[in-house]
C-alpha cells in the first residue's frame, strides 16, 4: 500500500493509473476503521482494478458542540486493517491540504438539507458536501463507495455528484450490524456498558415497526410505540418513515418505504434504518 499525504502527488499518481485504462474506485472515510467500512472496500476491490482509501476527519462537517476533538484517530490500527485487505492507496492529507484557503463553500442541497439529521445538525451537511468535493476534484475515482447506513448522506452525495461535470458512478452498499443487530459505527466505542445494550434495540424496534406493518398494522401506531421504548433509554432525536427513492414523505403508493432514526445515548448520536417494501416476501 502506498501513502500519500499530498492532494498533488495522488493526483498525479492516480492520473497517470486511468492512462494506463485501469479502473479506480474510491472510499472517502474518516478513519477508526470497521467491518462497515471494510465491506465498502471489498465492493470497491471487486468493481475496480485500483482502491483509493482515504482518512481524514474533516472538521467543516462537525458542529460546534460535537465529538471532533475527541473523535477516534486510529491511524496505525486502520493502517494494519487497510493492509490485511491488500488495499493498494491510502490518501491521510492534513487539513491544510484539503483546505489551503479556509473558505467554507456553500452548496445548494434544497429540501434534503432541512430534513431528519439536517435539523439537529446544521451545517453538517454543508461540511460533508464540502469535502467529498474537494475529495473527488483530488481523486476523481472512476467509482466512489458509500455506505446506506448514513443514508441520507448518500442521497446528498448523488446530488452534488449529479452537479458535477465528471463523470463518477457513486454505488452503496448496505449496512454491516454486530451480531445483535447493532449497526457497526466508530462512535459505538464511545458506549457505556449499559447503553451499549440498550443499543441494540434501536434496530429491535425499526424490526418490529416493519413487522408490524406488514401485518397489516396501521404505520403511525407502531412508530409511536417505538418511539416510546427507544425513549425508555435514550433521548430519541427522529424516528420517522420516508419513501427510500427520495426521503420525501410517504403515500399510499409509495413501495418502497425506509424508516430512519437517529437518538442520544449519553452523549453518543446513534443513527440507524430500515428499508423495506411494501409487500415483501
Ligand atoms: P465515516 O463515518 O468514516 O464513514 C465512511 C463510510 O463508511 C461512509 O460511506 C459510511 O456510510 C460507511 N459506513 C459506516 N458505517 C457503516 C456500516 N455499519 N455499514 C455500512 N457502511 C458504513 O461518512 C463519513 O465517514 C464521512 O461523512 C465522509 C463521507 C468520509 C466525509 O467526511
Amino acid at each position: 500500500m502506498i501513502t500519500y499525504e499530498s492532494a498533488e502527488d495522488l493526483s498525479l499518481k492516480i492520473r497517470h493509473l486511468q492512462d494506463k485504462s485501469l479502473k479506480v474506485s474510491f472510499v472517502p472515510t474518516m478513519g477508526g476503521l470497521h467491518e462497515g467500512h471494510l465491506a465498502l472496500m471489498k465492493l470497491a476491490q471487486q468493481k475496480s482494478d485500483v482502491v483509493v482509501v482515504s482518512i481524514f476527519v474533516n472538521p467543516t462537517q462537525f458542529g460546534q458542540n460535537e465529538d471532533l476533538n475527541k473523535y477516534p484517530r486510529t491511524l496505525e490500527k486502520d493502517i494494519s486493517l487497510l493492509e490485511t485487505l491488500d488495499i493498494d492507496i491510502l490518501f491521510t492529507p492534513s487539513v491544510e491540504e484539503i483546505y489551503p484557503s479556509n473558505d467554507l463553500e456553500s452548496y445548494e442541497l434544497g429540501f434534503l438539507d432541512t430534513i431528519l439529521c439536517a435539523k439537529t445538525r446544521p451545517g453538517h451537511f454543508n461540511g460533508v458536501a464540502q469535502v467529498v468535493n474537494r475529495l473527488f476534484d483530488i481523486v476523481h475515482p472512476d467509482i466512489a463507495v458509500f455506505g446506506e447506513k448514513d443514508y441520507q448522506q448518500l442521497m446528498i452525495i448523488n446530488l452534488i455528484n449529479k452537479n458535477r461535470k465528471d463523470d463518477i458512478k457513486v454505488i452503496s452498499h448496505e449496512i454491516i450490524r454486530e451480531r445483535d443487530g447493532l449497526a457497526m459505527s466508530t462512535r459505538n466505542q464511545y458506549l457505556s456498558f449499559d447503553d451499549r445494550e440498550n443499543a441494540k434495540k434501536i434496530y429491535q424496534n425499526l424490526l418490529g415497526i416493519k413487522t408490524d406493518f406488514l401485518r397489516g398494522i396501521d404505520l403511525d401506531s407502531s412508530i409511536k410505540k417505538a418511539k416510546d421504548n427507544l425513549s425508555q433509554f435514550s433521548k430519541l432525536d427522529y424516528l420517522e418513515a420516508r419513501n427510500s427513492k427520495d426521503l420525501t414523505d410517504i403515500d399510499n403508493k409509495t413501495d418502497e418505504i425506509i424508516l430512519l432514526c437517529a437518538t442520544y445515548l449519553g452523549e453518543t448520536r446513534l443513527i440507524d434504518n430500515l428499508i423495506f417494501r411494501r409487500k415483501n416476501v
